[in-house]
């Protein structure tokens, strides 16, 4: 994808909430990765901050423990080295003057990672702000950016007062991700799909996210999130945009952004009566996935069932364009389900009825983007091997070669060089946190009632 900015590549890099486990899990193993391959600049530093009463030292060791358990593939030496550039202050990420010391944003320009739950981004923010840190910083929110659309509106308003939008950088890592930035490639490099792509040969598109994760220990963000917010406001709805956006003039981030965003502005609003037809949000239960024992998600540690958090969520979406008029975009996620299907399908409306095949009726074509493993895949309808006036399916199928770099790594850098393609514009999650406030309210509200499905099972829920 398009290296539409040229800026400086900062040096040093800042975490707010290092303790956390984005940090280890996510955000370090990614620095290695660009180590390793030589794109960090010279003079390269980490400064972790956060309130954990942990010294330089310390956390050094914590997080070399971290990267051999999640960046093994990058050799120990590299490891080593990037575990040297990090240093550690303790300080509250929403105290002005204690920031001013751990970031010492006088000596230039910096990154400025928000590893922190959402309701903290407003006081840190102001306190960067009211540090010193300037515009020709770098701010990374990650996501859910925000937790509704006012909260957004807020922080929104909040960070255009001391940061202009090309310094202010929100993450959704299924961006950096080759198989969604394979939909670019797909449809606007080939003859082949483009022509096809309305809702006069399209019937539904399929966006599916299943897990057989459960919690993994991050009960005190997710049961405050749920897979709504978790996943469907932002991953899910972003690869909607590239599968549904009109063609961009070029892949520069102005260009790229607005077509994505125009795509966000024309999902229809859901009415309270469509909140209740179109959506479900469902629970897991005690059950077994493979091997493993899950017990119900209510009782899983440090959850909360006041809370009544969904660990599934579906939703089925409608773009009023010319192009996607009558054409569902169903959305679903869920953690704790038996299988991994992670994919977007396309599926293609059916031949006209013909008396063709007296025996058997073709299968709509489908295209499906599979995320993990990257594979590109098409159901056609093929004469039988045996009698040739009897079809068969048959599957044209691509598996796609192992992403170069990981997806944080890719956002990671492009943030590092100022590179926003990448990175969602406020409006955008602004739109994306208007689809969802109907859905939100709704359930908030107990309109839709909770459905519950065991662990490791496949579940399909009940719609009305
Ligand atoms: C994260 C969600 O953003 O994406 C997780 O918080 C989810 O709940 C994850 O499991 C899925 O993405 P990936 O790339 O880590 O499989």
């Amino acid at each position: 994808m398009s290296k539409g900015n040229s800026q400086t590549m900062l040096k040093k890099f800042a975490i707010l909430g290092a303790a956390g486990d984005l940090t280890s899990r996510l955000l370090l193993p990614a620095l290695a990765n660009l180590l390793q391959d030589g794109r960090l600049p010279d003079g390269f530093e980490v400064v972790g901050v956060g309130l954990e009463p942990l010294t330089t030292e310390s956390f050094q060791q914590h997080i070399k423990e971290a990267l051999a358990e999640f960046a093994a593939p990058t050799p120990e030496e590299v490891r080593n080295r990037l575990v040297k550039m990090l240093s550690y202050v303790h300080a509250d990420v929403t105290d002005a003057e204690a920031l001013k010391k751990a970031l010492k944003p006088a000596e230039g320009p910096l990154v400025v990672y928000l590893a922190l739950p959402a309701p903290v981004f407003e006081p840190a923010v102001k306190a960067i702000a009211a540090a010193g840190v300037g515009q020709d910083s770098r701010i990374v929110i990650e996501k859910p950016h925000g937790t509704d659309l006012e909260g957004t509106q807020a922080l929104d308003a909040l960070l255009s007062k001391t940061y202009t939008e090309d310094s202010v950088f929100r993450i959704d890592h299924f961006l950096g991700k080759q198989t969604v930035q394979n939909v670019l490639g797909l449809r606007f490099a080939n003859r082949l799909f483009e022509p096809l792509w309305t809702g006069e040969h399209i019937e539904r598109v399929d966006i599916r996210w299943d897990e057989t994760l459960t919690l993994e220990g991050r009960a005190s963000y997710y049961d405050r999130a749920g897979a709504l917010r978790d996943m469907l406001q932002n991953h899910l709805l972003q690869i909607l945009c590239m599968i549904a956006m009109e063609p961009p003039a070029s892949l520069s981030e102005r260009d790229l952004r607005d077509k994505k965003v125009e795509v966000l502005r024309n999902v229809r609003d859901l009415s309270p009566n469509d909140v209740k037809r179109q959506t479900v949000r469902a629970r897991y239960t005690a059950g077994t996935i493979g091997e493993r024992k899950v017990p119900s998600y209510v009782d899983e540690q440090g959850v909360k069932p006041e809370r009544d958090t969904e660990t599934f969520a579906q939703i089925t979406l409608h773009i009023d364009t010319w192009r996607w008029g009558g054409v569902p975009f169903v959305l679903r996620s869920g953690k704790a389900l038996g299988d991994t299907r992670q994919e977007a399908a396309v599926t293609f409306r059916e031949v006209p009825a013909l008396t063709l095949w007296h025996d058997s009726t073709p299968q709509p074509n489908v295209l499906r983007l599979r995320l993990r493993p990257d594979e590109l895949s098409l159901d056609l309808n093929l004469n039988g091997a045996g009698d040739p006036f009897v079809l068969e399916p048959a599957e044209l199928g691509l598996k796609l070669a192992p992403q170069e770099m990981g997806a944080y790594a890719r956002l990671l850098l492009d943030i590092l060089e100022g590179d926003n393609t990448l990175s969602i514009r406020a409006d955008e999650a602004e739109e994306a946190w208007r689809i969802m406030t109907p859905i939100l309210d709704a359930w908030k509200a107990d309109e839709v009632p909770m459905q519950e499905y065991p662990a490791g099972s496949e579940f399909e829920p009940k719609t009305s």
